[in-house]
């Protein structure tokens, strides 16, 4: 869902864009649409020809830029798999939640409160800028915010690099319409954004749609 969402709107935007995956062939031969009911991914590779698909090695080579929007529980292999020489010097938008769906609904958080999945990442991958963002709303909202209220809501980043926090608000500003960016500071302030998603998740269910969001006022 959101890396479909995020790569059709790069790719009309003009960016080149490489979608990674664990087995480009395996991810071709599947024919069920997605959990946002998105086509099948060689029926929207169609639909998008901008969109390249190539492995994770390939699509972190590939990028000036890259973005994890991995299933959480294998973020860590998948940037193994996608190498630290090829994510080196460069930002890693993170967006991926640590959901442990192992024991059924609701799900668990595999890590939390003294540690995150992006300071995970951050610390396995000393050479990358990691810059969490866009993991407390669903997709249709990281690349639409104007969807919502006129945009008259929060979307936060967190990193160690505050040129890459930097970069990465200009970003979301300019390739996505967000107006309220909050800078939460380095990467250890991720745990908060990550824990946030048991709220979101009941948030889902008592407003009755993913379609929402929090705006911060002081
Ligand atoms: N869906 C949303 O609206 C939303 C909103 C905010 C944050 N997030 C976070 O963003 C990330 C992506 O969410 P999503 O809903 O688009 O997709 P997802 O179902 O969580 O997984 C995305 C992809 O991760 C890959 N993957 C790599 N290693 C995996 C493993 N060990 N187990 C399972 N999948 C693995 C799979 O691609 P291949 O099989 O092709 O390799 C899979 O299609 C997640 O971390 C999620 O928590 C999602």
């Amino acid at each position: 869902m959101v890396g479909q969402a995020l790569a059709a709107k790069l790719a009309k935007m003009g960016h080149r864009v490489m979608v990674g995956t664990r087995s480009p062939s395996e991810t071709l031969a599947r024919s069920a649409p997605n959990a946002a009911g998105q086509p099948p991914l060689s029926a929207w590779l169609q639909e998008n020809p901008a969109v390249h698909l190539g492995t994770y090695a390939e699509a972190a080579q590939l990028g000036a830029m890259v973005i994890n929007a991995t299933n959480g529980m294998g973020s860590l292999a998948a940037l193994h798999q996608a190498g630290a020489a090829n994510l080196s010097g460069k930002i890693l938008i993170d967006i991926a939640n640590p959901l442990d769906f192992s024991r059924g609904m609701p799900p668990s958080l595999s890590v939390s409160n003294t540690d995150s999945l992006a300071e995970q990442i951050q610390a396995a991958f000393p050479e990358t800028r990691v810059v969490k963002t866009l993991n407390t709303v669903t997709a249709a909202i990281m690349v639409a915010p104007q969807l919502l209220a006129n945009g008259e809501h929060t979307i936060f980043v967190s990193g160690n690099d505050p040129a890459a926090r930097a970069q990465v608000s200009d970003w979301l500003k300019d390739w996505f319409g967000w107006k309220h960016i909050l800078d939460l500071g380095d990467i250890t302030s991720a745990r908060g954004v990550e824990m946030y998603l048991p709220l979101w998740l009941r948030l889902w269910g008592a407003c009755g749609t993913p379609m929402l969001n929090v705006r911060i006022v002081t």
